[in-house]
């Protein structure tokens, strides 16, 4: 949420800095600016809108060389979207010139207090109070890290900063509180981003700044500090990444080439985490105590997390036996728990960033409860304060609307729920290993949903100018139905609801007439035969059923008016290989009605706002 990039070193800062907010533009891209040191002065140029705009601007009237700057892609939260709001915000005097990811909760007593001492705003955010602060503070203690010291106390809230100081032609300030920031070390350069991807084209040597951290980043240089201004040593570790995994490659758009990337992702966790047809997850055995102690599951999380999270407690629930809740982040923080030590608490996350996810594992934490993070991003804020963590190895994720990393997150709580059965004696080692010898095959039968693109992209045809429609599951399909309206309405802006099978006689029902497609997602499980009822309840009231149903289905197939055959699976795999096709389906109506999927409006990728 708001992109951050620094950039001090031999190169053209312009060009470092706009390549590397592109990179970031999939955490906001509303607005977007630029700021670069010249003999002494910041040169700002700003501009409402995708980046491209910024771009262009700078190609029609070009700012002056520089080989020191930063810049920032914005998603509102203070101020509406215009230049004036876009960042960076300079100080009254332009001493400071300040980018910003996060939200100053303090703003308006701040702003009022800097009002009296002679200070006047040309916007409206929060973000030119604390350029005004620190400048303010500067003139007042003479002193630069005293004078950030001050400030970083003044300030309530989250935030991510880069800051320019127009007195040092080789320094930019790097300030991390709850929203992240990480330093790439390079050779006569350095630079500093919100996320590791606008680093990747420059080096792998990397060092993540800890709450409550400052950096001071030079060409040939970088110190790092406390917020009382304490110098600190800090680990430089080396990216997992390589610079085509943040690429689109062929493709035209991340998000396909994210659905695309499926069947990789998949072997990759089979390789992983299944050895001679075992999961090994629990092969550590701090993680296998801790789930034999629990009694009882709580899930956190947010968005596609939260629809992977209610798989996990059907599978939680029927293999392992264990009794599990699933809550969105944004209402378990802020409830009384009734909880004991007995209690695990599950946070999942893709980019292990989401605000309410990370204070939803500090208030499990706060009541003394352990917490087991299911996360994509390595060194992310929730893996590194989790008592434990099992990686989803999807690689980096661009497209605003999740795709690969559900399916690892999926994949990831069914070998768990399979594991912890099996070492809790409720499955034997042969039908453990009988259920893994079907996720070994999973990849190639994904692969086999992928070749019904073309198919998926007729379908589509048919549904992209529909204002409504209806998603129906059941069981263990009822998550799919969720996440498949989900992914339709961000992208291509339909409005999509998703409904359990079941419920849908108690009132969706009154939606249907013949001009509302239904999607059933009815693959070969418990929930087969109920779900065949459904659907002709919805056919005799003139639905239009679009069909996810296993190959050779004739009774799905004749009930519908477009079927999707996907290939036969056992049922505790089915969540995996149908929600395949509905990502497919959401990418072709965004892309026909002429929406970017990879970046939906007023969206943005990772959530660092509560
Ligand atoms: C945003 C993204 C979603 C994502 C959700 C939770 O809303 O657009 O795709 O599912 O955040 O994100 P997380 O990184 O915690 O999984």
């Amino acid at each position: 949420m708001c992109g951050i990039v620094g950039y001090v070193g031999r190169k053209d800062a312009e060009s470092v800095l706009t390549v590397g907010l592109q990179k970031l533009e999939y955490r906001g891209y509303d607005s977007a600016g630029i700021a670069l040191l010249v003999k002494n002065n910041i040169i700002v140029r700003k501009r409402a809108g995708k980046i491209h705009e910024l771009i262009n601007s700078l190609a029609e009237s070009p700012l002056p060389k520089s080989t020191i700057g930063i810049a920032h892609t914005r998603w509102a939260t203070h101020g509406g979207v215009c230049d004036t709001n876009a960042h960076p915000h300079l100080s009254q005097r332009g001493i400071f010139a300040v980018v910003h990811n996060g939200i100053i909760d303090n703003y308006s007593y701040l702003r009022e207090m800097l009002r009296q001492q002679g200070y006047s705003f040309s916007s409206e955010t929060d973000t030119e109070v604390i350029a005004n602060l620190l400048e303010y503070n500067y003139l007042r203690e003479g002193e630069l890290i005293e004078a950030l010291v001050k400030t970083v106390k003044q300030l309530e809230g989250s935030f991510a900063l880069a800051i320019l100081f127009r007195d040092d032609p080789d320094l930019i300030i790097g300030v991390r509180k709850d929203s992240p920031l990480v330093v790439g070390l390079g050779e006569e350069e350095n630079i500093l981003a919100s996320d590791p991807v606008a680093i990747l084209p420059h080096t792998k040597r990397v060092v993540y700044l800890d709450d409550g951290e400052i950096a001071f980043v030079r060409q040939n240089s970088v110190e790092f500090y406390d917020f009382q201004g304490k110098p600190i040593e800090k680990e430089a570790k080396i990216l997992d990444y390589t610079e085509e995994d943040a690429e689109k490659g062929p493709y035209p758009h991340f998000m396909l080439k994210e659905i695309y990337e499926q069947p990789k992702v998949l072997s990759t966790n089979i390789e992983r985490y299944v050895r001679s047809l075992k999961p090994v997850l629990l092969r550590d055995l701090n993680l296998r105590k801790l789930l034999l102690n629990k009694t009882r599951i709580i899930i956190e999380a947010a968005g596609t997390s939260y629809h992977a999270g209610l798989v996990g407690k059907y599978l939680l629930e029927t293999y392992a036996e264990i009794p599990t809740e699933v809550e969105y982040s944004s209402e378990f923080s802020y409830r009384k728990l009734a909880t004991d030590s007995r209690t695990l608490v599950v946070a999942i996350s893709q980019s292990g960033e989401t605000a309410d996810t990370i204070d939803g594992l500090r208030y499990a934490k706060k009541h003394g409860l352990e917490v087991l993070a299911i996360v994509n991003r390595p060194e992310s804020t929730i893996a590194r304060e989790s008592d434990y963590v099992i990686y989803t190895n999807a690689g980096i994720e661009v497209g605003v609307a999740s795709t690969k990393a559900y399916v690892a997150q999926v994949q990831v709580l069914t070998l768990l729920a399979l594991e912890l059965a099996h070492v809790k004696g409720f499955l034997t080692e042969d039908e453990l290993e009988g259920m893994m010898r079907h996720m070994e095959a999973l990849p190639k039968k994904v692969e086999r949903v992928l070749a019904l693109d073309a198919h998926i992209g007729h379908i589509a045809e048919r549904i992209y100018k529909t204002t409504n429609v209806m998603f129906l599951g059941r069981g263990i399909n009822y998550p799919t139905a969720l996440e498949g309206a989900l992914k339709l309405k961000e992208v291509s802006y339909i409005h999509a609801i998703g409904y359990a099978a079941g419920e849908m006689k108690h009132g969706p029902l009154a939606l249907v007439d013949n001009a509302l497609p239904v999607v059933v997602i009815n693959p070969r499980s418990s929930a087969y035969e109920l779900t065949v009822s459904s659907t002709h309840e919805v056919v005799s009231r003139g639905g239009k059923v679009i069909s996810v149903i296993t190959e050779g289905d004739r009774r799905m197939a004749e009930l519908s008016t477009h079927t999707i055959y996907v290939p036969e699976v056992p049922e505790f795999l089915t969540p995996i290989i149908t929600i395949v096709p509905l990502q497919l389906l959401a990418y072709y109506a965004a892309v026909l009605r002429g929406v970017d999927p990879d970046k939906p409006r007023n969206l943005a990728k990772s959530v660092t706002v509560r």
